[in-house]
């Protein structure tokens, strides 16, 4: 079983300032940053481009945990990759060569992902579990920040969670949407192990603190 990780969301940060957003989580003595990008398509709202992450990569040793919420994720792997990302995840949802594209991204030489949205049933994602570093579950429908937690969506994990273990993978298992402490533990005890977590890490009165107490999961 994976330790369980916290990997900060950049939406919720200083979006005057994200090198200065980053740089709080790396002080802390957190290894991953989550970047959320949109294209106003697959979600109603736009965030980063791949220019914003080449920038951020310059001073950052963050591990990029790339997020695309885009309806054809295959078009900018690449630019995402030759950004800095060392992570990309591409949703299941829209119509495109998932298996070619998980491919690409390896061959590119970042880790993949596969994302699932709250309404698409974890079956949907079964078939390529053996080819990614992570499933992402969707505890919010994608597109914004500070939704709540979704209750619902605690079978899908633990399902998720039950394959892995029935078939010997070693997949990361992430959550993202409405994540604080207490979502985060009920993530937990079905299975999840890397915590998505924007509004509730940026706003937290106490960062150190929340950080330590998500690592003590
Ligand atoms: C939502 C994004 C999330 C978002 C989470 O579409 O994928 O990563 O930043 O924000 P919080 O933690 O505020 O729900
Ligand atoms: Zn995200």
């Amino acid at each position: 079983m994976h330790a369980p990780l916290l990997a900060p969301s950049l939406l919720a940060g200083d979006h005057a300032n994200l090198g200065a957003s980053a740089a709080v989580v790396s002080q802390l003595g957190l290894t991953w940053l989550h970047i959320d990008i949109m294209d106003g398509h697959f979600v109603p709202n736009l965030s980063f481009g791949p220019q914003i992450v080449t920038a951020l990569r310059k001073p950052s040793k963050l591990f990029f945990d790339v997020h695309l919420m885009l309806d054809e994720p295959h078009r900018y792997v690449e630019a995402f990759a030759k950004a800095g990302a060392n992570l990309i995840s591409i949703h299941i949802e829209p119509a495109y060569d998932h298996a070619a594209t998980l491919a690409r991204i390896r061959a590119l030489g970042c880790k993949c992902g596969i994302v699932l949205n709250p309404d698409t049933p974890a079956e949907s994602i079964a078939p390529f579990l053996a080819q990614v570093d992570l499933v992402l579950v969707m505890t919010v429908q994608p597109g914004f920040g500070g939704q709540s937690f979704r209750q619902d969506m605690l079978p899908k994990i633990a399902q998720i969670d039950r394959w892995r273990r029935e078939r010997g993978l070693d997949f990361r298992l992430e959550v993202d949407g409405g994540i604080d402490v207490k979502t985060a533990a009920e993530c937990r005890s079905v299975g999840a192990d890397t915590f998505v977590a924007g509004t509730s890490f940026f706003t937290a009165p106490d960062r150190a603190a929340f950080a330590t107490a998500m690592a003590n999961l």
